[in-house]
């Protein structure tokens, strides 16, 4: 008996089922199933070809890779685009996706690379306006609004071989080798296939643009995904003006680092020292902050913690975390609570990482902590302090990676107090600035809370004498 064809293909995640139904089984997502062009499932007519097989010990050659010359951009993609390379660009409407990659063509077209942007969404004409609001109406760029990827492969293949191809969106693009409408996740696949061939063939290097659906998905080029050599996300909060490029998936390079940007007037600008942004904006002597000495990638990076912890009117208490693990919250509550003897099930926790970056690092635990009991203890804490450190369940600070680079960043800041791990303690110091190693936690959180009963106390004196 012949299988039935699998036409029914959810647009979230691309699992393939037999018949409609609202719900994939796959994803649980709702209403996402669509019918589609059969797959071909007849069997290949001719037969296997012999190839040669070869060992893995022998000549390797670095991967030729043209830098872009925008750092922060190459810093990401590991120093500059492979080639033959495909890359991915995920990020929101909006974000600054087609600011960021029309200034990389430019880039390209500068050092005299053959630069060619495609854009499926905008007409030639838009797409010079902001060239021209970049102050790049002189690149060498090359544009096409086209969507029609066999046209694209046509009009490439002949002439100089492009060093860059953008497609400004894969969203937008349509091959016939697949009978599917335009966007849905077969033609993306198919779309994205097709180019990806061309950038193994020719050596160009290809970068797609993808939107990202509201939960964070890249919608439909998440099949893509595993397809291309480098994903990249282009993030940031819409009422900021900064913008952090980061790889989460390269084949050719490293994927722990960010790259910064500011969103100005004029486009994209590099943020060579984004501690310096990422402090800017500190309200100075409130409680419930405090100062994270972090490291993304190789590079050091302070940024703001904010908590805010208040009774709570439910019966069940919020927990919200914006920017960093829910659960390396829950753990740190978990460790304040069990070990520090702070009573937390009566309120909520509120905890953000100030201008919308994500931290993936457990050496925020101890910043964490801090601002938590600072808001709860409502004492401020000292504001030329940093603080960093993992919290153990046992209630134990443990040493984190980096500790010089994170210490030299402080002290380059302007910062005279380090709170860290005890086991650090062998660091070299930096000129003028204060190690305060921490044991156990509890000790930190006495500490804090002392300061809290104090300054209250203090206040308590100034209203008494006000009377
Ligand atoms: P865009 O690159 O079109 O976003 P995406 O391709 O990710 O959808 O950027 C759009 C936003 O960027 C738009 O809201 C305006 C802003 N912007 C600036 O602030 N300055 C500029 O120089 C440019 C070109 C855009
Ligand atoms: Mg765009």
């Amino acid at each position: 008996m012949a299988a039935r064809p699998q036409n029914f293909v959810c647009q979230s995640c691309g699992a393939a089922s037999a018949r409609w139904a609202g719900r994939c089984e796959a994803c649980g997502a709702w209403n996402t199933i669509t019918e589609e062009g059969a797959a071909s499932t007849a069997r290949p007519s001719r037969k296997g070809r012999q190839f040669a097989i070869e060992s893995l010990k022998g000549e390797t050659h670095e991967a030729p890779r043209a830098p872009s010359g925008i750092a922060e951009f190459d810093r990401v993609t590991g120093g500059g685009l492979v080639r033959g390379s495909v890359l991915l660009l995920g990020g929101d409407p909006g974000i600054g996706k087609s600011t960021l990659l029309i200034e990389v063509a430019a880039a390209f077209a500068r050092n005299r690379h053959r630069a060619v942007y495609i854009s499926g969404e905008e007409a030639v004409a838009q797409v010079r306006l902001r060239a021209e609001r970049l102050g790049l109406a002189e690149a060498t760029v090359e544009v096409a609004a086209e969507t029609s990827v066999e046209d694209i492969v046509a009009t490439l293949s002949h002439g100089s071989i492009p060093r860059l191809l953008v497609i400004d969106s894969i969203q937008t693009m349509w091959t016939q080798t697949v009978e599917a409408a335009p966007g849905t996740v077969t033609q993306v696949r198919g779309s994205a296939g097709e180019l990806i061939r061309f950038a193994k063939r020719t050596g160009a290097a290809v970068i797609l643009v993808g939107h990202v659906t509201k939960d964070g998905q890249i919608a439909g080029p998440r099949v893509v995904e595993h397809m291309v050599d480098a994903v990249l996300s282009f993030e940031g909060e819409g009422s900021h003006q900064f913008r952090i490029l980061r790889a989460i998936k390269n084949r050719f390079g490293p994927t722990d680092e960010i790259g910064v940007f500011e969103m100005t007037g004029t486009g994209l600008r590099e943020v060579a020292n984004p501690s310096e942004l990422f402090l800017s904006e500190r309200e100075l002597g409130s409680p419930g902050t405090a100062v994270f000495a972090g490291i993304e990638g190789t590079r050091p990076l302070l940024v703001e913690m904010q908590a805010l912890v208040a009774p709570t009117t439910l019966g069940t208490p919020r927990r919200a975390v914006v920017g960093w693990d829910q659960s390396r919250l829950s753990m740190v509550l978990a460790v304040l609570e069990a070990h520090c003897g702070v009573r937390l099930s009566g309120h909520d926790v509120y905890l953000n990482v100030a201008g919308g970056l994500r931290i993936q690092e457990p050496a925020a635990d101890v910043a964490a902590a801090a601002a938590l009991v600072s808001s709860l203890a409502r004492a401020p804490l000292p504001a030329d302090a940093v603080y960093f450190g993992e919290v153990s369940l046992s209630g134990a600070v443990r040493p984190v990676a980096q500790t010089a680079a994170r210490l030299k960043e402080a002290q380059k800041l302007g910062f005279v107090r380090a709170i860290l791990p005890e086991g650090a303690r062998g660091e070299t110091p930096e000129a003028g600035l204060a190690l305060l190693p921490v044991g156990m936690l509890v000790n930190l959180v006495s500490e804090i809370a002392a300061r809290g009963d104090t300054s209250r106390r203090g206040a308590r004196d100034r209203d008494v004498a006000a009377e």
